[in-house]
């Protein structure tokens, strides 16, 4: 599946650690050039260090994701850079700590559907006539448990990252012809800085590193998974998929 990648151009947001540094140092494997995209340069310059040990290019983007009115000049800045992209993955994400809905504060609740619905959905409206001068293009949103189950205490993050299902579909439906596809994947729980801080009660060695996840990414990424448009996934099933597929 990995020679299907190179020369791909993708965009991971998140992509300074966690799960988006390890989707994007798997890419980087794989040949694929990487624009990534987090907001402090010190740490995305490592992404860009290990991207390019791994074998692929990288162009690191700093960007804060909750200032909308800049998704403008980002295009702009990207798109004589690039020729195209064949692929958006959207890592981006922030949690402090669960909070019953009955005493969250306005402003959490807001940031949390902000960095979670708002800016996947408008990233990939910004980014649409890049993802358009592909031949065929992936788009992913990461989802969580959340999309399966009712949990309590997630306010914003869970409505928002449950919507994501139906923003996928949504997408998919407004392009039914178009080679470019739009899904949503729930990597499962990974060992991270924000799963530290949302289960701090949780020993974190018993939980799957980021690395476990990227080859379902990839999988959605690749043409093996052309067939799946508008869908809501689950790595475990991918990952499993793909060995069967290979
Ligand atoms: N960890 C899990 O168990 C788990 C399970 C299911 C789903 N997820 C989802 O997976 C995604 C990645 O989470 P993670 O666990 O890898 O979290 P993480 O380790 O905390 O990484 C979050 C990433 O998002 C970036 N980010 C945060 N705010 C941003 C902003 N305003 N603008 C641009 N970039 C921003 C951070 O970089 P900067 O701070 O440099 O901006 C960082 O690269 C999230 O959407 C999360 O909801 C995680």
């Amino acid at each position: 599946m990995k020679e299907s990648f190179a020369d791909k151009i993708i965009m991971v947001t998140g992509a300074s650690q966690g799960l988006g540094k390890a989707v994007a140092i798997a890419l980087g494997s794989a040949k694929v050039n990487v624009v990534a995209i987090s907001r402090h340069p010190k740490n995305l310059a490592a992404t860009q260090d290990a991207v390019e040990a791994a074998g692929g290019r990288c162009l690191c983007i700093p960007f804060d994701l909750s200032e909308f009115d800049d998704y403008g000049k980002l295009f702009l800045a990207l798109k004589d850079q690039i020729p195209h992209l064949d692929g958006l993955v959207h890592c981006a994400g922030s949690f402090d700590r669960c909070t019953p809905l009955q005493y969250v504060k306005v402003d959490t609740f807001r940031e949390a559907l902000d960095m979670h619905l708002t800016a996947p959905n408008m990233l990939t409206q910004i980014m649409l006539p890049l993802l358009r001068r592909a031949e065929a293009a992936s788009v992913v949103f990461t989802s969580c448990d959340m999309l399966e189950e009712d949990q309590n205490n997630w306010h914003a993050y869970g409505f928002a990252k449950r919507a994501l299902a139906y923003a996928a579909a949504m997408w998919q439906g407004e392009h039914p012809e178009k080679p470019y596809r739009f899904n949503t994947l729930n990597p499962g729980r990974v060992r991270t800085d924000l799963f530290k801080r949302a289960f701090p009660g949780l020993m974190p060695d018993v939980v799957p590193l980021p690395e476990d996840a990227t080859d379902a990414f990839l999988f959605l990424l690749s043409d093996a998974s052309k067939s799946l448009r508008g869908q809501s996934l689950h790595a475990k099933d991918l990952i499993n998929k793909e060995h069967q597929l290979n």
